[in-house]
């Protein structure tokens, strides 16, 4: 009887979609998937370092899953991702917790370390690589309406707050031809959405292809598939990506575009290489090439050094944007970047206090733009059931936004759907059936 394994994933889309590429390469090596812990013989943790609280999140799993391993001795337990590569040796040999540590770029030979595991070793694999792709790798998926590719591997941002660069290594890009290709078998599979994922897409390349190549590749391949993308640098954001975004139909009108900080000091100390002007003369240029675009950001609070001025130019670029989304993250000093080197000089109470007008004022942003889109039709791909009720069906528009609306007999999950909204909280719109979309005219009517 093959083994069977067990993958939590913690952290981003991209740790999510290597889930898939590590269940993709144990099942070409004979072990199967388990359906709930209960039933595995091997468990592992795609892990995440991006702040303090989710590694600590995921030592208080591992504590448990300590507890279980000592019911059941045979079970192997390993981490992945990137705590695997950021502590390395010390989960084995100080914690003693773990059979197997293995990094985000040596997944190829997780069946090997596995092996090593069940005779009685510790299975460790944490280089990094430069090629490293998993081009060839078809990753497990379940069948479903929408999937992650990732394009591109890690980061050469070297953005000085961020651990990424050090844990999923230098940046490398897929090739296009094989990303077209898993679009295809998507499309074929039933699938109506594909992210394509990467640290930073717009640095994508291979060969004479850059990003919006491939955006515009992808997109071709089946027009009745939604594409979105992230993240985007503010630096590298090409005009020909925005209007590849605008002429491709089925290229949703949303960009996730992290500003981390409205002040130019503070921007400088990230090493994130705009400056405040620069970023909002994009969004301006972006709303004019692309009409009805909504954005997403991230942003930290309380970075090294972050006066209140700072703070309030954080606040003054949230209110020029008007975002449809943010991300928000009190600064959390990682070992080895260029900040952990800086004092962490602002007061928690301070970080949670800036964090909290953050998060206030985007609620009141986000409430406030959903109430503008009373009265409004929007099209809407039905994903299922709303989390409340079986009474509603739930789906997103282009721009992300959850739309909830009673069920109908005539309209199934996959769908595409116009709904009129009447409802709106900052979080969700709600609305009325009006009639199924049908793509008439792929260059007027933007992103089905
Ligand atoms: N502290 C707080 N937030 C961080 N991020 C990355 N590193 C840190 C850190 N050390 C945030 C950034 C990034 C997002 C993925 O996580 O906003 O865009
Ligand atoms: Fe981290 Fe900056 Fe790279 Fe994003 S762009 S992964 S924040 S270093």
């Amino acid at each position: 009887m093959s083994s069977k394994v067990y993958i939590e994933t913690y952290g981003c889309q991209m740790n999510f979609a290597d889930t898939e590429i590590v269940l993709g390469i144990l099942k070409n090596n004979g072990y199967s998937v388990a359906k709930s812990l209960e039933e595995a013989d091997v468990v592992l943790l795609n892990t995440c370092s991006i702040r303090d609280n989710a590694e600590q999140r995921i030592y208080g799993r591992l504590g448990n899953l300590k507890n279980y391993k000592n019911q059941k001795p045979d079970l192997l337990l390993g981490i992945l991702g990137c705590m695997a590569e950021r502590l390395r040796k010390d989960l084995i040999e100080e914690k003693k917790i773990v059979d197997l540590v293995v990094g985000p770029d040596e997944y190829r030979r997780l069946p090997e370390y596995l092996d090593i595991a069940f005779s009685g070793d510790k299975g460790i694999g944490v280089r990094l690589s430069r090629t490293e792709t998993y081009d060839d790798i078809e990753p497990y998926r379940e069948d479903g309406l929408s999937a992650w590719i990732s394009v591109m591997r890690g980061c050469d941002k070297f953005c000085t707050f961020c651990v990424v660069p050090f844990t999923r290594g230098r940046e490398r890009s897929r090739s296009l031809q094989s990303i077209v290709q898993e679009v295809e078998n998507l499309s074929l599979r039933g699938f109506k959405e594909v992210t394509l994922l990467g640290q930073n897409v717009n640095s994508y390349r291979d060969g004479e292809n850059d990003f919006a190549d491939l955006l515009e590749a992808v997109a071709k391949v089946d027009r009745n598939m939604r594409i979105r993308f992230t993240t985007s640098h503010p630096q590298d954001m090409s005009d020909k990506l925005l209007f590849t975004i605008a002429e491709n139909p089925n290229v949703c009108n949303y960009i996730h575009l992290p500003v981390q900080s409205g002040s130019n000091r503070i921007l400088e100390l990230m090493n994130r290489t705009y400056t405040v002007e620069h970023y909002l003369n994009l969004i301006e240029k972006a709303r004019k090439i692309i009409p009805g675009v909504s954005f997403s950001t991230d942003i930290i609070a309380g970075f090294p050094t972050e006066t209140w001025e700072d703070h309030l130019a954080t606040l003054e670029v949230m209110k020029t944007v008007r975002y449809d989304g943010a991300y928000m993250f009190k600064y959390s000093p990682r070992e080895g970047t260029k900040a952990y080197k800086m004092r962490d000089d602002v007061p928690d109470d301070i970080k949670t206090k800036r964090l909290q007008e953050i998060i206030d004022l985007q609620q009141t942003i986000s409430y406030e733009k959903n109430q503008e889109l009373i009265g409004k039709e929007e099209i809407v791909l039905v994903e299922g059931f709303s989390r409340k009720s079986e009474k509603f069906f739930s789906g997103r528009t282009d721009t992300n936004k959850v739309v909830v609306f009673p069920i109908n007999d005539s309209v199934s999950v996959g769908d595409y759907v116009k709904i009129k909204i009447n409802r709106a909280t900052s979080a969700t719109l709600f609305g009325d059936y009006i009639e199924q979309y049908q793509q008439k005219d792929s260059l007027v009517l933007k992103c089905l």
